[in-house]
């Protein structure tokens, strides 16, 4: 099959790719982005383009007949998912033996999926986990260019105090602040403004009509609107939707060579294409990327590839969890999707936690108070190739989540203890699951910065190949991550411009 030709190629279109894909545009080499799913830009028969969260359709998820909402149930009952046709839907989640990983797919990867929470990791965490990486001008540098173009902005403090829509927010902090426990606002990319007009009726209602796992069709900042539209904008940047990167190996004369299965909207693959470039960016996520090295690893595509690819993986300490609230406390029918607030327990030395405030739209009062705790696990599992299945495996065990459970217990106990509150037994399918322990939103590792990579992300054993994504993130930093990737990739590409790219 003939060879399309690119200098540069980025395999997925998240954080990591867009970033790459931006600084590539702007310093004029000529850029082809593969992304296995779709670009969001097109209204269905309802005149929306994405499917609303309490009435999914196949816009949904990711090649599906039923729904996998996180929150499976509500008093046990299964009232949450519903059957689907398949189609690459926006949201997946892959299942992996003891852990399954929800991601985002589409030209904008997990922006278009998450929660908008734009978080910057504390100086000291982030020294700790990436002891090569100069904290200063990481801090005075790259987190501010990426808050800067990610669009990050934050509630305004009268409005929250006084909307319906966070009372579930001032509710958590109340019981928080019972506890003896500090809370923390934190910033997001949804845009407050349009907010505050959707709570005035004068706007489209967005993440005050639910929308938020499955896609927000106004008001999110999401790449598609940030980085890559100004990547597009460069002139010299080119995406390919529904393209699956199957392998990657090296050319006699030192190029990449990619195949990748064409993907209809079915999920049959209709063909193959092959790409060639001189500069390999990786950025298909924790997940994406792993998967693509260990295969060539462990195949032979790509021999060089050191034992440190596939290891590192962890999942952000992530445990969701529910608490019962008294009847007087109510935490409203009406809830903005974007969490604003998080409990910071991070400095407790023996249980650093940090818990955000996380949202449950149903439409009615159920006094249910929901978190996503970010605990400081310091488990780790590697991904390794089965040869017979073809498929790559993640070695996290029950044991390792059971780790992030205890420390979410013991953070939450204290909580129930001041209140006098228990938790909800009834949101997580088998019958009393207190702790979600089973799936996570932060897939991080599999490709460390300074093991598998050098301290910049160029992948050891070969030249002009790099990685630019989560994949880099030693398995845990503590708060929501994409403001973590979004930086890192940031000073990648700083650094690749100026060393790698001069003819
Ligand atoms: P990301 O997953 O964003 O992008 C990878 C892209 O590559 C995807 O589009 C994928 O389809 C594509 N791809 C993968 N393999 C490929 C292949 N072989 N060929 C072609 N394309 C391929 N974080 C945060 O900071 N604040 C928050 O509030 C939240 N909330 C949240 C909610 C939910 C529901 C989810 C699922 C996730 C979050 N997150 C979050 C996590 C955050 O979204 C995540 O950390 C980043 O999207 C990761 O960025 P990456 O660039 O690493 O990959």
């Amino acid at each position: 099959a003939a060879v399309e030709f690119a200098p540069a190629v980025v395999v997925g279109s998240g954080y990591g790719g867009a970033v790459a894909a931006l600084r590539l545009g702007r310093a004029g080499i000529r850029t082809l982005v593969l992304e296995m799913g779709r670009l969001w830009n097109t209204p269905g028969p309802d005149g929306k383009v994405f499917c609303s969260t309490l009435s999914p359709d196949r816009r949904s998820m990711w090649f599906r007949t039923r729904t996998e909402a996180p929150l499976a149930t509500f008093l046990w009952l299964d009232v949450v998912n519903r059957d689907i046709s398949p189609y690459p839907g926006v949201l997946d989640r892959v299942h992996f033996d003891a852990m399954s990983v929800y991601v985002g797919r589409g030209v904008g990867g997990g922006s278009l999926v998450n929660g908008g929470m734009a978080v910057t990791p504390r100086p000291d965490y982030f020294a700790e986990q990436f002891p090569a990486v100069d904290v200063d001008e990481m801090y005075g540098t790259y987190f501010p260019r990426a808050r800067a173009m990610l669009g990050v902005n934050s509630v305004d403090p009268d409005w929250f105090e006084s909307t319906e829509w966070y009372r579930f927010t001032r509710t958590s902090r109340q019981a928080a602040a019972n506890a003896g426990l500090k809370t923390a606002f934190v910033p997001n990319v949804y845009d407050f403004g349009y907010m505050e007009k959707e709570a005035a009726g004068t706007a489209a209602r967005s993440a005050l009509a639910g929308e938020v796992i499955y896609g927000n069709n106004h008001g999110k900042r999401s790449l598609d609107k940030t980085y890559l539209a100004a990547a597009l904008g460069t002139g010299n940047v080119t995406v390919h939707t529904q393209e699956r990167v199957r392998s990657v190996s090296r050319a006699a004369d030192g190029t990449y060579v990619l195949t990748a299965d064409l993907v209809d909207d079915t999920g049959a693959v209709t063909g193959t294409r092959q790409y060639g470039c001189t500069y390999l960016f990786l950025a298909g996520g924790s997940l994406g990327t792993s998967e693509l090295l260990v295969r060539a690893r462990d195949t032979g595509t790509l021999p060089d590839l050191n034992a440190e690819v596939g290891a590192g993986w962890g999942p952000n300490g992530n445990t969701m969890l529910g608490r019962a609230n008294h009847v007087w406390d109510t935490v409203g029918a009406n809830q903005a999707t974007m969490p604003v607030m998080g409990i910071d327990d991070w400095s407790n030395a023996g249980n650093p936690v940090f818990a955000e405030i996380a949202p449950l739209p149903m439409g009615f009062e159920h006094w249910v108070s929901l978190y996503l705790a970010i605990t400081k696990n310091p488990e780790r599992a590697a991904f390794t190739y089965d040869t017979a299945a073809g498929a790559v495996r993640l070695g996290w065990t029950a044991e390792q989540s059971a780790v992030s459970v205890g420390m979410a217990r013991k953070l939450f106990d204290r909580i129930n203890a001041a209140n006098a509150t228990i938790y909800r037994y009834d949101l997580f399918g088998t019958p009393s699951k207190v702790f979600a322990d089973d799936f996570t939103y932060h897939p991080l590792g599999g490709c460390v910065l300074g093991r598998a990579t050098d301290d910049y992300g160029r992948v050891k054993g070969y030249s002009r190949l790099y990685v630019t994504d989560g994949s880099l993130v030693p398995g845990n930093i503590g708060v929501n991550p994409f403001v973590t990737i979004t930086a890192l990739a940031e000073r990648t590409m700083a650094r690749v411009l100026a060393e790698d790219t001069a003819p």
